[in-house]
């Protein structure tokens, strides 16, 4: 039999050619319901984060010394000094460069290029496409060896990054049981390890450390350790996705939780006082 030749007119990829179809799709379950979902998420989500960069109050609980994640590390002079455990590199600043705008490129940037936010905004956003099986309605495709989205293979590096602020998040989750009056457990330190558990499983879960642990080995034999660890990133990196999410919403839930208490809204549930 002929193979199946592609058809020469549509939007191409290369050489290839899309089928064309009149209908733009011929599914019929609600292929729409995901991407309105991860649309309406990211966009709530968006919303908080901006609010709360740039409101630069209530990020640091000095009784208990909780510091939010989405303010550390704290560098300016502007910033409470007992939040900066870093120390204070950056003089004070105008009012709009608060301190998550040094913070927030970085985190961004690292969810930004990954690989499963890449699937979810392509399609809830940019609608390119948005479900399998159903038309895009843009006309070319370049996929992501143009500008901008070349910038997408810049995620290992975001990675890097992205770690280090980790470790700083980590820090500031231990650094939380000893406050003004000496150790102590809260329900904000609860809150604060669980965050760091949930950032540090997203991490460990990307695809980029998948591969810095396991790529480009010719033989896992003579590579025990490296091994292990990247049989253990790929069941992480399974629920990357879940991960993802978990991650995000938890990190909103903290700085909520943080800024309530900060702000007197509430006071932290004590168990170890
Ligand atoms: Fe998602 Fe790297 S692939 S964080």
């Amino acid at each position: 039999p002929r193979p199946l030749q592609p058809q020469r007119s549509g939007t191409e990829v290369g050489q290839l050619v899309r089928a064309q179809i009149s209908e733009r799709t011929l599914r019929t379950d609600r292929w729409w319901l995901s991407p309105l979902l991860t649309v309406a998420g990211l966009g709530l989500i968006s919303v908080y984060a901006a609010i709360r960069t740039f409101m630069n109050d209530y990020y640091w609980v000095s009784e208990y010394h909780y510091l939010t994640p989405m303010y550390s590390p704290c560098l300016s002079a502007e910033c409470v000094p007992a939040a900066s455990h870093f120390g204070q590199p950056l003089p004070e600043l105008p009012g709009f460069l608060t301190p998550p705008i040094f913070i927030i490129p970085f985190l961004l940037g690292f969810r930004i290029t990954c690989y499963y936010y890449r699937k979810a905004y392509y399609r809830a956003a940019w609608m390119s496409p948005p479900a399998c099986a159903v038309a895009e309605p843009h006309k070319t495709y370049t996929g992501e060896t143009k500008a901008p989205l070349i910038a997408q293979n810049l995620h290992r590096y975001f990675f890097y990054a992205a770690s280090l602020l980790l470790l700083v998040n980590i820090y500031d989750a231990i650094t939380a049981f000893v406050g003004e009056k000496g150790f102590g457990i809260g329900l904000g330190n609860i809150i604060l390890l669980v965050n760091v558990g949930l950032l540090a499983a997203y991490t460990a879960s990307c695809h980029s450390c998948r591969h810095i642990m396991g790529g480009k080995l010719k033989h896992f034999s003579k590579h025990p350790v490296r091994y292990w660890m990247w049989q253990k990133i790929s069941k992480l990196n399974a629920k990357h996705m879940q991960l993802a999410w978990a991650s995000l919403i938890f990190v909103c839930l903290t700085d909520l939780y943080i800024a309530l208490v900060a702000s007197g809204v509430i006071g932290d549930l004590r168990i170890v006082n």
